[in-house]
This record gives structure tokens, sequence and C-alpha cells, in this order.
């Protein structure tokens, strides 16, 4: 392990190995849920989900889409799950097959706004797809998630697309971030 990364690591919770086995199986198992026929639009929410979507959409063996949106949470209403569309898909999605691929489900509560929000250009169906998962944080019991990676603990992770101030994005495992990085 890179040398200042040593001291802000409290320990590796998902090898890079882990996280290529469970892709592929994520990977097979949409493939084996949707057809040849259907119009499937993989909407990545950035920029979290990035490394995962790159990954994920090539073990995707079906015609796909790639598409992205920004959201960001409104300050001090964080509980309330309103967000602001930094950026909009780029797609015309009525009657096309949504799978918003995610890095990590916290609460909830951005999700469930997401997902109404689209909900209302009818869509065919949206489904979700999440690396990782904090079920006890959930605070959003609404959000039903169909694809998921990892179930992890209450801890505060990192790599593999997810940050603490835009850092460690670029590392190829997840890994918990000692507490006196981030308190
Ligand atoms: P929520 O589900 O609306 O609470 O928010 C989920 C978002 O919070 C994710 O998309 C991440 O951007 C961020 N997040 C939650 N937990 C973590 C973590 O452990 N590390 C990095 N980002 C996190
Ligand atoms: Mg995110």
């Amino acid at each position: 392990m890179r040398a200042d990364l040593k001291e802000k690591v409290d320990r590796v919770l998902i090898t890079e190995e882990e996280i290529k086995k469970r892709v592929k199986k994520l990977g097979a198992q949409i493939t084996a849920d949707y057809s040849l026929d259907d119009d499937i639009v993989m909407v990545g929410i950035l920029r979290g989900a990035v490394m995962f979507m790159s990954d994920l959409a090539r073990c995707v063996d079906l015609p796909v889409t790639l598409d992205f949106m920004d959201v960001s949470s409104y300050d001090g209403t964080k509980s309330s799950g309103i967000v602001r569309i930094i950026k909009d898909l780029e797609e015309n999605i009525a009657g096309r097959h949504i799978l918003i691929v995610e890095d990590i489900i916290d609460t909830g509560l951005t999700l469930r706004h997401v997902v109404s929000f689209l909900e209302t250009r009818n869509p065919a169906s949206i489904k979700i797809c999440t690396l990782l998962d904090k079920p006890e944080r959930r605070k959003e019991k609404k959000v039903e998630v169909d694809y998921n990676g990892f179930e992890i603990p209450d801890e505060f992770v990192v790599g593999y697309g997810l940050d603490y101030q835009e850092k460690f994005r670029n590392l190829p495992y997840i890994f918990v971030l000692k507490e006196e990085f981030y308190e």
C-alpha cells in the first residue's frame, strides 16, 4: 500500500479481487434479468458511481445506453431528502428501462428523490443497482434495491469511486477511513 495511505487506512474492507468477482456476478444477474429487446439506459450517479458503472457495464452482455446524472442534497435540509439536480440526463427515457447505478446507499433519501424525479418521465421500468449498502442507516424504506454488491457496517468508506473531500476515488479497493481523518 502507498506510504501516504497507510496512516489513513483503518482497514481494507473490500479488496480489488473481491470487487471484480462481485461486479462480474452482478453483471451476469442483470444480463439474465433483461432481454435483448429491452431498451436499457444505465444511469450513473456522479461522481461516486463512475468506477463501478464502467466496470459493471462491461459485464452486462446486452445492448445498453450509458447516461449520467449529478445530484446534491440541499444544504441544511439533508433529512428532507430534497436534492438538487446539478446535471440532468441527456437521454429521453420515456418507455425505456432504467437501471440506476449508485456507489452507496446510506439513508436512501437521495435515491428516493431521483426515482420520483425519473418516474415523472414515464420510463418502462426503474431498477436500482448499488455497489454498497449500509442497511443500518436506512431512513427511506420505500427505496427497494434490486442489485446490491455488498452490505457494509455503518462506517465511512472510501475508494473505488467513493471519496472523502474528493480524494481516494481512484483507489481500486475500498477501505475504512480512520476516524481521526474525518472527525
Ligand atoms: P443517502 O443514501 O441519500 O444518505 O446518500 C448517499 C450518498 O452519500 C452516496 O451517494 C455518497 O455520495 C454519500 N456517502 C454515504 N456514505 C458514504 C461513505 O461511507 N463514504 C463516502 N460517501 C458516502
Ligand atoms: Mg454519491
